[in-house]
């Protein structure tokens, strides 16, 4: 079997017609076209998301669905607090582990400078960085706006349920035509977004995510990430 089987190239708006199409066609879009998504279709992806497993059924995730006049009020309060706070707010959980062997940070950096490369962001303009940075914010032009949160009473296993419900949403997203972005980027403003969204105080943000439709000509929309040979990560064990 060929190491990657993603194909390269533009991004693919077409609907995916199999698990795998899906799989193969989702890709973290920073692109977005004006064009409305269809709450009830939106309805209908998170309905069949909570089919999602989850140890012990516990069901640990929460979804805010932010669109309309409500997506453009938290546009405009993003906008000034990403200008008041650029680094943002304390985080309440770690996005990445204090240390880490240098692989991960050798991926991470990759794809950090792989999407600056497209969009024509030198390593050295700190000030072009932030200011993509800040587009997270804006949802990358997306007409919708999802968080994802977890009560806080929840630990590792349950944090895996609520990515299995996310990962399900955007294969689903997927097959209705639609592209999705996962954002931890919102995890440092989560005190706004809280208030913003009246989250209940035993709640914790995850992450938020872009949802809409792929705008073909964005130029980080051309990006795809790459990943690693199956023998870097899979073992199989037959003897
Ligand atoms: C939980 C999570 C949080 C992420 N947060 C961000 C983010 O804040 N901003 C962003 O541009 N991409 C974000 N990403 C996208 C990752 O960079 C992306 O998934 C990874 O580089 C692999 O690329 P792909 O999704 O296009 O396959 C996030 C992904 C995940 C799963």
């Amino acid at each position: 079997m060929e190491d990657s089987l993603c194909p390269d190239g533009p991004v693919d708006t077409a609907a995916a017609g199999s698990v795998t199409a899906a799989v193969l066609s989702r890709r973290s879009v920073r692109g977005f076209l004006d064009r409305p998504v269809d709450l009830d279709v939106l309805r209908r992806i998170l309905t069949l998301t909570a089919r999602a497993p989850s140890g012990c059924n516990l069901q640990p995730w929460q979804f805010h669905v932010v669109t309309g006049r409500a997506l453009a009020r938290l546009k405009a309060l993003m906008r000034t607090r990403a200008a008041e706070a650029p680094h943002g707010e304390p985080t309440e959980y770690d996005i990445l582990p204090n240390e880490m062997p240098a692989i991960y940070h050798e991926r991470r950096f990759e794809v950090g400078f792989g999407l600056y490369d497209r969009l024509g962001i030198a390593r050295e303009d700190k000030q072009g960085r932030a200011q993509w940075s800040a587009y997270n914010l804006q949802f990358f032009g997306a007409p919708v706006g999802l968080f994802c949160s977890i009560d806080r009473c929840m630990g590792p296993p349950q944090w895996a349920d609520m990515g299995m419900a996310l990962q399900t949403l955007m294969l689903l997203l997927r097959e209705a035509g639609l592209h999705s972005c996962p954002q931890e980027a919102w995890s440092l403003h989560s005190r706004t977004v809280g208030d913003f969204l009246g989250l209940a105080p035993e709640l914790m943000l995850f992450c938020g995510m872009a949802i809409g439709h792929a705008d073909p000509d964005a130029p980080a929309n051309s990006f795809v990430a790459d990943r690693a040979p199956l023998q870097d990560y899979a073992v199989f064990l037959d003897d």
